[in-house]
């Protein structure tokens, strides 16, 4: 879908708790504005992932998966994360008249579920998450696809 600038970090996350230290580690690297592509099978531990990091900024309640909605927004902190799981949506098309190009302003963090749904009306990405299911745990690979995410990359 996009070329990466390096071939990005891969890590073997052995179970659930180590998908939520994970993203603990994501969280210290956010920046303003970022775009996140999460991509793997369902079942993978994108949305696990997106809950780890909420809680590492801070948020207590419940994380669900907007499987309906398409999109759950969540204020924690200084932070404005919005959370996209794309999977049910129909046509590409939808993401405009849903009003998603909205949500993009410089400061809303955006993490994607299910991105290739809206190709080519999404923002490109900063980074790409990929998640492989392995027989024991998952391989996650990290890549960077701007100069902002590459800068993050550094600090990770
Ligand atoms: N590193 C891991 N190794 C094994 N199982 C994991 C790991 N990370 C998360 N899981 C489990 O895999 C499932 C992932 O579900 P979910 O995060 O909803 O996936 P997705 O959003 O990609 O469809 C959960 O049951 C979770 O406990
Ligand atoms: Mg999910």
């Amino acid at each position: 879908m996009h070329s990466a600038d390096d071939n990005g970090i891969t890590i073997r996350l052995a179970d659930e708790n180590a998908t939520l230290a994970y993203a603990r580690r994501l969280s210290n690297i956010l920046t303003p504005g970022l775009v996140i592509y999460l991509q793997g099978d369902l079942g993978a531990g994108k949305t696990t992932l997106v809950r780890g990091l909420l809680q590492a900024l801070g948020y207590t309640g419940r994380v669900k998966s907007p499987t309906y909605t398409l999109l759950e927004p969540y204020s924690v902190g200084n932070w404005e994360i919005r959370h996209f799981d794309l999977y049910r949506m129909n046509t590409p098309l939808e993401w405009e008249s849903a009003g998603f190009n909205d949500e993009v302003d410089g400061d809303n963090v955006f993490l994607i579920e299910w991105p290739a749904q809206a190709q080519g009306q999404l923002p490109p990405p900063d980074l790409e998450i990929n998640f492989d299911i392995l027989d024991d745990g998952r391989a996650v690979t990290l890549q960077a696809f701007s100069p902002k995410g590459i800068g993050c990359i550094k600090r990770f």
